[in-house]
């Protein structure tokens, strides 16, 4: 089934079919960044617009790669030195950007429906790169792929989710995505950072990390995000490293080929330990190296490229 919306706002609206239509794409594309010219001419004459509103490393950069990689001109909106700093409103930037007739603007903002809002305003595409605490659908793809590769299967694993569970868009999108796609998933965290009626969304929760962890195939650890946590939520982060950080001793009950996850950035020392994250058992790298892939998927299934030049 091809993607049906012009858009891309949450991992919600996918089905499995949909999921898996994007997953085999971007197989197909990752071998792109392998070659020794890594460009291929699939998107020449389309234009694409990150436009973002929080600070992001491996979500901007990839998709202005996968953009560059496809031969689209790919612009950057530097909010700090745009006119948001004048008052000007979201709707009226993008609607500006929208009149210099870009094909895709992707959008990040701290605000929960900010995307989803823009979608109803401009003709674009409009690709959701993360909206507060909402959804991160590309994190989730990339994850989903990243699990799907080394596993062959999602259907029937054990997907524990550790850490700020309330304040994260990663950890929605992904309990939607793995859920959708037959994974049993467990979260656990602090008692704050445990939004009541989490279940809802298609997991359940355990008492804590020891509980959690038993018999796991992923562990996806979470960032602490201090920049959202309006009060003090939590004890000392020493503390809540000795309880809900993974180190290699609580590694132990996990399955003996777990598979460790982060979207990154690590806080080293707080909710994983520098032996866990750049251990065997970590994918951290390759869930970056495949967000490139989900990215250039994404743009070739939603703005319309023709295989044929891809090849
Ligand atoms: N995973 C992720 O969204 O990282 P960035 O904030 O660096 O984009």
């Amino acid at each position: 089934m091809p993607l049906t919306d012009k858009n891309l706002l949450s991992i919600n609206s996918l089905s499995i079919e949909q999921i898996e239509l994007i997953l085999d794409t971007a197989e197909s594309f990752k071998e792109v960044s392998s070659r020794e010219i890594k460009k291929v001419p699939t998107l020449r004459g389309k234009t694409i617009i990150n436009l973002f509103y929080e600070p992001s490393t491996r979500t901007r950069t990839s998709f202005e790669i996968a953009a560059k990689r496809m031969s689209a001109d790919a612009i950057n909106i530097s909010v700090a030195t745009s006119s948001t700093v004048k008052g000007e409103t979201v709707k009226d930037t993008a609607r500006n950007l929208e009149a210099m007739k870009p094909d895709c603007l992707v959008v990040r903002h701290a605000s929960a429906g900010i995307p989803e809002m823009l979608a109803k305003y401009v003709n674009c595409a409009v690709i959701n790169a993360g909206d507060g605490a909402h959804e991160h659908p590309t994190q989730a793809l990339l994850d989903i792929m990243t699990v799907k590769e080394k596993l062959g299967k999602i259907d029937g694993l054990k997907v524990v989710i550790i850490g700020d569970i309330a304040h994260s868009r990663v950890a929605r999108s992904n309990i939607i995505g793995f859920s959708k796609l037959g994974a049993s998933v467990v979260v656990t965290g602090p008692e704050t950072l445990m939004p009541k009626g989490i279940e809802e969304l298609g997991c359940t929760v355990a008492p804590d990390t020891a509980a959690a962890i038993k018999g796991a195939d992923v562990i996806m650890m979470l960032r602490i995000q201090l920049e959202r946590q309006g009060g003090s939520l939590l004890p000392t982060l020493r503390e809540y490293a000795t309880r809900w950080g993974l180190d290699t001793d609580k590694l132990l009950n996990a399955q003996k080929e777990v598979i460790i996850l982060h979207p990154g950035p690590i806080n080293r020392g707080v909710e994983i330990s520098s032996e866990v994250a750049d251990g065997r058992y970590s994918l951290i790298l390759e869930q970056v190296t495949n967000g490139l892939a989900i990215r250039m998927a994404l743009f070739y299934l939603l703005l319309g490229g023709t295989r044929e030049q891809s090849d």
